[in-house]
């Protein structure tokens, strides 16, 4: 169910594609969409919004998580998740999720299958899972392990 297919993916790569022409990146020129598909059936979309001060950016992937949450509060899980990323004038960039992105994603992901499509070199979009981009993710103790490792 969360690892999505065809019928999910492609509007959500279209969303996350769409959503990436919104990006606010006068910096590095990179704009970033992402949409996420949440466990409810909802898109969520959001994109990198870049600051003067550096290192008060955030990513898209942060972007369309508070989205989210905002929306649906704590009950809010990630089922599917799709990242767009274009230069200034539009040309297609290779775009994974960042390694805070990876964590983001895992920590509201609905287990680790959940898929996640990103451009890659060449310009095919890749799929993956947010359990692949990142094994052994943190947690906290309380939390025990991640669903890949629970018996
Ligand atoms: N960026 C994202 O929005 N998501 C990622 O996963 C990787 C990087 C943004 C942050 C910054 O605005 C620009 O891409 C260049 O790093």
């Amino acid at each position: 169910m969360n690892s999505g297919t065809s019928a999910t993916r492609d509007p959500l790569v279209a969303a996350a594609r769409e959503c990436c022409g919104n990006a606010y990146a006068p910096y590095s020129g990179i704009h970033v969409g992402v949409a996420v598909r949440s466990t409810s059936g909802t898109v969520y979309r959001g994109t990198n919004v870049e600051n003067a001060a550096y290192p008060l950016g955030n990513c898209a992937e942060t972007s369309a998580v508070a989205a989210g949450v905002a929306a649906e509060g704590a009950r809010f899980r990630i089922a599917e998740i799709a990242v767009w990323a274009t230069d200034r004038e539009g040309k297609i960039l290779a775009c994974s999720p960042c390694g805070g992105c990876r964590q983001r994603i895992q920590e509201l992901a609905v287990d680790d299958e959940v898929s996640v499509h990103f451009p890659w070199h060449g310009g095919e979009t890749r799929t993956t899972s947010i359990g692949d981009l990142l094994p052994f993710a943190f947690s906290l103790p309380e939390r025990g392990p991640p669903p890949s490792e629970r018996d």
